[in-house]
């Protein structure tokens, strides 16, 4: 043989080898699967495959559905088979949602114990299967970690109609998460046709600006529906119910949120009633001392309720201003009869209220984590979104807890360097960090049983397109898909990138308009590496009077020469926060040392409050007494709309053994942000 010829034929082995290998390990599988084993055969799905389902008439046809709309090639009968079959009990899988795939060369046998398992099995098959017919021959066995599985969708700050909403089920539930939440209700509209109270969707689901941004901080008024200034919508009853049974049949539970006591300012101007000052336009909070509003909102819920068979009901519960409430008779009146020592009890109060409510209908509630503030609620489980504080005191007193911290859930902020993307309302959360994860890291296992599961919260406010909905959710949602799903154990970051492109190629040819993975932007260059200087590991003094801030220490006295670079947020940990009184620090190198530059990086990111400074002043010393400047730069801070770095330094020739890097606030006197004096 020409060793051409066998260079060939060793190529095509091996690239038969490697595209084995591809689909044999289950790498187009996400979320991933607990375990699969592979014999090395293939199964090809063709017209001879006979298909058999064992399970309800519901089940079999939401199957049934599923094959005929899928790639995937059967006939009525033949000599090969694809078997689902729902049964009491399956080898290997504890959990409802479990199943368990055997495939020969003749025959794909599942079984599971509902539907919902043959459902997952199935989305587990396409995907393995790819575009393709076949699939390896082998075992899978695989359950999940978690039984909540969430995405949640504000749909009040701009409203998504219920095609598009269909769409995103068919995307969730394609990687296996089970619910839906909906957040139809908050000041930006309401959402949700209530027979009772027709003004909510006649006039509080529309208002006089289509952007939110505009809107927002422009007049905030509200419009009657169908006049040339109202923008918005809402869900009729009927789109309720065609909503509730399209996510049923692919195994989504929708979870609505009707917002209280806060976060309603469209209620109350279309009932000002309800408000503690009865003004229109005045107040975000219901007034907790009216017994109309309990009325109103049992009456609401009792609406809710009859549309949506959720077991859970979420109540919101979050960012209550209370404002009128200390003034309000009412109120006051209810704080002195129930014996309700502070507003926060007051809020407990309602909550405890509307919780015996919704028992009394066979339901529970899920509140945000303000809902343990002033006592929680006995039956509520909690939405921890304020850090994972709120989770793990949920889960202390005997309550579940469903994770959506901000750090790593809230899908609203910047997937990529900031400068390259839409504008966002959280800084920068790349998948990466999103994957990093881990809802029961730490927690003893009674503490974990209560974790209840993991939810992505898209909130809408900067988000006014569908398309951009898509390119914020895909393909971060596919991380908390698998962190729902998978064991923390097998999870490698690099592996679950390479899926998550592949799950992105298939969204895209599907018509999502998911975020470009593989070619994103990533994170500030300054970060990636360690960065090595003169100063690094040298010892830092921080004059009294300009203390670094402790939330934002980077790792304290060390950070500004620890030779790590901050990335494209200052809530990375690598960027050390001082606020008002500016930076005023003396690096001591040891001896006296040759210098020829010295600099640092500060950000800037005006709405939050963060700044360049106004000055910078270095100055050297050989005996940390006599300084002498070296320089001083003056810079006119101007408010932008931006994040942006700016670097402040010195370059020439010099001898110290100490540098005082001072850097003054300008007339803002807000925060300032740096990540390492860099010392050459
Ligand atoms: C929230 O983000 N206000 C729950």
């Amino acid at each position: 043989m020409k060793k051409f010829q066998l260079s060939i034929i060793l190529f095509l082995f091996l690239f038969a080898c490697a595209h084995a290998q591809n689909n044999v390990q289950g790498n187009n599988i996400l979320p991933k699967p607990a375990s699969v084993e592979i014999s090395g055969g293939h199964f090809t799905f063709d017209s001879q495959i006979y298909l058999k389902i064992t399970a309800s008439k519901k089940e079999k046809a939401i199957l049934e559905e599923l094959i005929a709309a899928s790639p995937l090639e059967v006939g009525k009968k033949g000599n090969k088979q694809l078997v689902l079959k729902v049964c009491k009990n399956v080898d290997g899988i504890t959990s409802p949602e479990g199943y368990r795939i055997e495939t020969t060369d003749k025959s794909v046998t599942v079984n599971a114990k509902s539907g919902a398992g043959l459902f997952y099995a199935m989305q587990t098959i396409l995907q393995y299967a790819g575009n393709g017919n076949t699939i390896p021959t082998g075992t899978i066995i695989d359950e999940p970690k978690f039984a909540y599985r969430g995405l949640m969708l504000d749909v009040s700050r701009h409203f998504f109609d219920k095609e598009f909403i269909k769409k995103q089920i068919d995307a969730i539930a394609h990687f296996k998460m089970n619910r839906l939440h909906l957040h139809l209700t908050d000041a930006a509209g309401w959402r949700i046709e209530i027979k009772k109270y027709p003004r909510l969707t006649e006039f509080a689901a529309w208002r006089s600006k289509a952007l939110w941004k505009e809107w927002w901080f422009g007049d905030r008024l509200y419009a009657e529906e169908g006049s040339p200034e109202a923008h918005g919508g809402y869900y009729t009853q009927d789109d309720i119910r065609e909503l509730v049974k399209y996510a049923a049949d692919r195994y989504v539970t929708i979870i609505p949120e009707i917002e209280m006591p806060a976060h309603s300012e469209e209620v109350l101007t279309a009932y000002p009633e309800l408000s503690c000052t009865h003004e229109p336009y005045k107040q975000a909070d219901f007034c907790v001392g009216n017994e109309q509003t309990y009325e109103f909102l049992e009456n609401v819920l009792t609406e809710v309720m009859e549309l949506f068979p959720s077991e859970y009901i979420h109540i919101g519960g979050d960012e209550a201003g209370k404002a009128s409430w200390p003034t309000c008779p009412l109120c006051q009146k209810r704080m002195k009869e129930e014996n309700l020592k502070d507003v926060n009890e007051l809020q407990s109060y309602l909550i405890h209220r509307i919780e015996k409510f919704v028992n009394s209908k066979g339901r529970k509630i899920i509140g945000w984590d303000e809902i343990l503030d002033g006592g929680l609620a006995p039956n509520a489980t909690v939405m921890s979104w304020r850090g994972t504080e709120g989770g793990l005191a949920a889960v202390n007193s005997g309550h579940k807890a469903i994770m959506t911290p901000g750090g790593y859930c809230y899908l609203d902020s910047y997937q990529d360097a900031p400068h390259t993307q839409p504008m966002a309302f959280g800084p920068y959360m790349p998948i990466e960090k999103v994957y990093s994860y881990n809802p029961t890291e730490g927690l003893s296992n009674e503490q974990a049983k209560l974790i209840y599961g993991v939810q992505g919260n898209l909130w809408a406010e900067y988000i006014p397109t569908e398309e951009l909905v898509e390119y914020m959710i895909y393909p971060r949602i596919l991380a908390l898909a698998e962190i729902g799903w998978s064991n923390p154990e097998k999870r490698d970051l690099n592996e679950f990138k390479q899926r998550s492109i592949k799950a992105v190629n298939g969204l895209r040819a599907k018509g999502y308009n998911a975020f470009d993975l593989e070619n994103e932007f990533g994170q500030r260059k300054e970060a990636k590496n360690p960065i090595e200087h003169l100063a690094k590991g040298k010892s830092v003094t921080y004059a009294a009077s300009a203390p670094f801030n402790d939330k934002y220490n980077a790792g304290g006295k060390t950070a500004l020469t620890d030779g790590i670079r901050g990335g494209w947020t200052y809530i990375d940990g690598r960027w050390q926060g001082f606020i008002r009184d500016g930076l005023d620090i003396v690096i001591d190198l040891g001896e006296e040392k040759e210098i020829s530059s010295i600099s640092a990086d500060f950000m800037q990111m005006c709405i939050p409050d963060v700044w360049f400074p106004a000055e910078v002043t270095i100055s050297a010393s050989a005996d940390n007494k006599n300084y002498s400047e070296i320089a001083r730069i003056e810079h006119t801070v101007v408010r932008d709309e931006e994040l942006s770095f700016k670097n402040y330094g010195w370059e020439g020739t010099a001898k110290a053994r100490f540098i005082r890097y001072r850097a003054k606030c300008g007339p803002q006197r807000g925060w300032l942000f740096t990540d390492e004096i860099v010392v050459k």
